[in-house]
């Protein structure tokens, strides 16, 4: 099987932050700190509503990944102003998601099928302008040829029902993740990358690290809650080798 790419979410490290309104911990520091400690490289969601990363957060980012040549995978809603934003710092990547203000997290998949007039464009503007274009869905097949059909070049997958449920000892635990799997090899007929993230552990990475067309974890709230009890470098060193456990290393 191919490498599996490890991309490093460090919302959360700006979610500790800004509970104090203070300058740190400083999310720049943590991608950094990241990329050393085995990331291949940084996923940041810049909200509509600012609650944790920052414009400035992404501006900082986007110089410091520039320089050291890792990719910055840009996570957006859907929205002109999100979208002004990407093609002013054309960053690697962009993943869309849908997003609500009064959600916790990324509750679920972005609906491509009720949604292709607002999404479709975006996506082609955002390509056109050199960016890799990802559609965070659920693990739907109807979703995966939506996003085909609209010119994505990627789909990431949402885990978190998969991930929850083992989490919740669920017996449906299985069940998802041969959704997921199905979801995987359908987006790989299709000649869609594939990625998987939300709600990844220690648990969780090797049954997702185990379906072939996944070429890319993107992975956040567990390793920076990690992080306090072993620290990040080892958080992402230990989440690294769970993955190459399954997939290999990369080639020197
Ligand atoms: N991928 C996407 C598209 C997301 O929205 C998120 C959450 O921001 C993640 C991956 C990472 O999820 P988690 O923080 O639960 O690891």
């Amino acid at each position: 099987m191919s490498f599996l790419r490890l991309g490093v979410n460090i919302d959360h490290v700006a979610t500790i932050r800004n509970a104090r309104g203070a300058a740190y911990p400083d999310p720049v520091r943590a991608a950094e700190l990241a990329l050393m400690a085995g990331a291949d490289g940084i996923t940041a969601h810049l909200r509509e509503d600012r609650r944790h990363i920052s414009d400035a957060d992404i501006d900082a980012l986007a110089v410091v990944l520039k320089r050291r040549g890792r990719p910055l995978n840009f996570e957006m809603a859907v929205t002109s102003e999100m979208e002004a934003i990407a093609l002013r710092h054309l960053p690697h990547a962009a993943c869309l998601v849908p997003e609500r203000r009064e959600e916790v997290t990324t509750e679920g998949g972005l609906d491509l099928i009720k949604g292709h007039n607002n999404v479709a464009p975006v996506v082609g503007r955002l390509a056109a302008a050199g960016i890799r274009v990802s559609c965070f869905i659920d693990a739907d097949l109807d979703q995966v040829a939506a996003a085909k059909a609209m010119g994505a070049q990627v789909v990431e997958l949402h885990t978190g029902a998969y991930c929850d449920a083992v989490r919740d000892g669920d017996p449906r635990a299985a069940e998802h993740l041969s959704r997921l799997a199905a979801a995987a090899a359908e987006a790989g007929r299709l000649g869609l990358e594939v990625h998987a993230g939300h709600g990844i552990d220690f648990e969780t990475v090797k049954p997702i690290a185990a379906i072939p067309q996944v070429v890319e974890l993107n992975i956040g709230h567990f390793l920076i809650g990690e992080a306090i009890f072993i620290g990040l470098p080892a958080a992402i060193t230990q989440m690294r080798a769970l993955m190459d456990q399954v997939r290999g290393e990369k080639a020197a």
